[in-house]
């Protein structure tokens, strides 16, 4: 039986992942956990939800007993740019966070656990183009550090007891209907919202700044496919290497113009300019083809016209 608890659960993935989990386990079967945010009606109404921090954990604890939970997504987390302006809540949610949930998972004999890496977890000594699965992880940034850390923790919590955690280093996530906190991919999601209520944006990155991205239908179906995948399938204990497309900001702007022809779009670094640059252009993701079927499904264009057809609703 699947008994599913998601933590992060009003975050953008969550929002998104949650629809999906309870369209294939029921409504009832998964237990979404929030914290600081209050859901809308509409998602109350959806299934179960509960209040609970993750560096709390009895908290945690008492929903994994009061529903009989066997399975977790953990998928709270402090964004890059937000973490740079506060690196202890980052270290004290991400590690502390999931460190709690590792150990209830093993407590609590949870079959399986999910938790989000990132391309943060790169650094400027990273091949930055076509980066490969095992390189240099030496990340400048807090949330990066944190990300390393989570990927390294999770192995040991396979190796040592068995645990089945699976994770992914997501690219910057493309998506309308719920914003991202904080990240340094935020621009190209905010760059939709501007383009479609204002006409224009302007952009925290540089023309010429390239990140691997992924629209947030493909997102979810990774999460569900590298879940569903037979345990033995499942080489990579650190976190998946998860790619779609990169393109520039310029690329971006360029080709939501071809869909809104009025959009003008400037440029003006700031702060994240700096943890942009120091993220990979490319990655390499074939170990996630090869090892349970790893396959994208939208590139700009059908991402462009997704954005602007909801976001005009
Ligand atoms: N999207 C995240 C960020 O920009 C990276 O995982 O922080």
């Amino acid at each position: 039986m699947n008994k599913i608890l998601v933590t992060g659960a009003l975050g953008q993935i969550g929002s998104e992942l949650i629809p999906k989990l309870r369209e294939k386990f029921g409504k009832d079967n998964v237990i979404a956990v929030g914290h600081h945010k209050e859901p809308t009606e509409e998602f109350k109404k959806s299934g179960p939800f509960e209040m609970a921090d993750c560096r709390n954990k009895e908290e945690i604890r008492a929903l994994i007993e009061k529903y009989n939970i066997d399975t977790i997504y953990h998928l709270v987390g402090v964004l890059s740019a937000v973490g740079e302006k506060n690196p202890n809540l980052a270290w004290d949610v991400n590690i502390n966070g999931l460190k709690n949930i590792l150990d209830l998972a093993v407590e609590y004999k949870i079959e399986k656990m999910f938790w989000p890496s990132s391309i943060a977890a790169f650094g400027p000594t990273t091949p930055l183009e076509n980066t490969p699965q095992k390189t240099v992880l030496e990340p400048t940034t807090i949330y990066g550090v944190t990300k390393v850390a989570g990927e390294l923790l999770c192995q040991y919590y396979f190796v040592k007891y068995g645990l089945d955690i699976r994770s992914l280093r997501y690219p910057g996530i493309i998506s309308w209907k719920t914003l991202p906190g904080g990240g340094t991919t935020d621009y190209a999601v905010a760059i939709y919202y501007d383009a479609v209520q204002k006409g224009s944006y302007d952009c925290f990155v540089k023309e010429e700044t390239t990140l691997p991205m992924m629209y947030m239908d493909d997102a979810v179906r990774a999460t569900w496919e590298l879940m569903e995948a037979k345990k033995e399938k499942i080489t990579i204990r650190t976190a998946y290497n998860l790619a779609a497309i990169s393109f520039s900001a310029k690329e971006l702007a360029e080709n939501v113009a071809t869909y809104l022809p009025d959009f003008k779009c400037t440029f003006t670094p700031d702060e994240r300019q700096k943890i942009a640059d120091s993220w990979p252009r490319s990655i390499d993701d074939s170990q996630a083809r090869i090892d349970w079927g790893w396959q994208h499904e939208f590139d700009l264009d059908k991402i462009s016209i997704e954005m602007i057809k909801n976001l005009k609703k």
